[in-house]
């Protein structure tokens, strides 16, 4: 069976672009459809300035909240990465296969590390040999399939050429992933500058819509989204990315087609309006099933021990394989 892996980083809240994005995505096809891991990626939240307290806070919010879209335990694995200590035995073998200029060369290393140095701060080493890390996250389970959005493609690459580096030269040990794309999957993108991503990192709220908003507060978000000059209702991510990103919500909360939908409307602010509710209707059965969850903390630890105790079964073989090809002398047993 297709193997799936996909991480969620706790930086910040899940948004409406995580959920339309990926996770509805993976509650409602993937789990399904293959034998799929789902994790908070704990780890890679310490890869930049943190607060200890606040990185456990979302980790157990993002666990609670990909409960509470629809991802089942018994469908589908959710842990914490943390929780599962190969995923840190393997980053340090392929930091043996990686080399100093490919993790250079990182796009997101490049961007992240910039700022860094530009807010004045110190660039923490783990920030570049993150991707890494996420290698090792994702050969692990022997992972065929990892969806994930553009910005990550990049990492996915570099995935493959560690995995295929490390079989030429150690023996048949990993499956070469790839990434994909979901066809359907919305692309939302940030209320107040369209041209950008509803990324959950990024700390302007008001252009983007969090998974635990109340109505009023998405209502009144989305109400304000900065829309195009113009006047028509048109589908035109270059030329309209206010209006079009407004459609593609809708669409993606409709099950319909953001260009076909385009036609029904002729003012902004009735297609604001019925994306406004549309957007609280979807949002309803999940902050209710996230607070149901909250009111049970021992249920979610419950499915976190479980979880990790069948990911650390499935990545264990792989990783001691891996231990013993590169050279490393197993210990006895016994
Ligand atoms: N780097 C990913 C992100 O920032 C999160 C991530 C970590 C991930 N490990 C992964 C995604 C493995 C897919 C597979 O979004």
């Amino acid at each position: 069976m297709t193997r799936i892996f996909s991480g969620v980083k706790p930086t910040g809240h899940l948004t409406l672009g995580n959920y339309l994005g990926a996770v509805r995505r993976w509650a409602e096809v993937d789990q399904h459809r293959a034998e799929a891991l789902f994790c908070i990626v704990d780890l890679h939240a310490l890869t930049v300035d943190h607060d200890p307290g606040r990185v456990r806070r979302l980790s157990r919010q993002a666990a609670t909240l990909l409960l509470a879209s629809g991802l089942d335990p018994e469908q589908c694995t959710v842990f914490v990465q943390s929780h599962v200590d190969e995923h840190a035995r393997l980053s340090y073998l392929l930091e043996c296969v990686a080399t100093d200029g490919e993790m250079r060369r990182m796009i997101q290393y490049k961007e992240k590390a910039a700022l860094e140095r530009k807010r004045g701060g110190s660039v923490r080493l783990s920030l570049l040999t993150y991707p890494v890390l996420m290698a090792a996250d994702i050969l692990a389970y022997g992972t065929d399939e990892v969806p994930v959005g553009d910005d990550q493609t990049q990492h996915v690459e570099l995935t493959r050429d560690l995995a295929v580096r490390f079989n030429q030269r150690y023996g048949h040990t990993f499956v070469v992933p790839r990434a994909t794309r979901p066809e359907v999957a919305a692309r939302v993108m940030n209320l107040q500058e369209p041209t950008s991503k509803m990324g959950k990192s990024d700390d302007v709220g008001p252009g983007v819509v969090y998974l635990l908003d109340e109505p009023e507060t998405v209502r009144k978000k989305i109400m304000r989204a900065v829309t195009d000059s113009g006047q028509d209702v048109e589908y035109d991510p270059e030329e309209r990315p206010g209006v079009s990103n407004l459609l593609e919500i809708l669409a993606a909360c409709q099950g319909s087609d953001p260009a076909t939908l385009s036609g029904a409307y002729t003012s902004y602010g009735a297609l604001k309006k019925d994306t406004a509710d549309a957007v609280v209707e979807l949002l309803g059965p999940v902050q209710d099933r996230h607070k149901q969850l909250c009111a049970d903390p021992s249920y979610v630890e419950g499915v976190l021990r479980d979880g990790a105790r069948r990911a650390r079964e499935m990545a264990r073989p792989t990783v001691d394989s891996a231990y013993e090809a590169i050279g490393l002398l197993a210990p006895s047993a016994g």
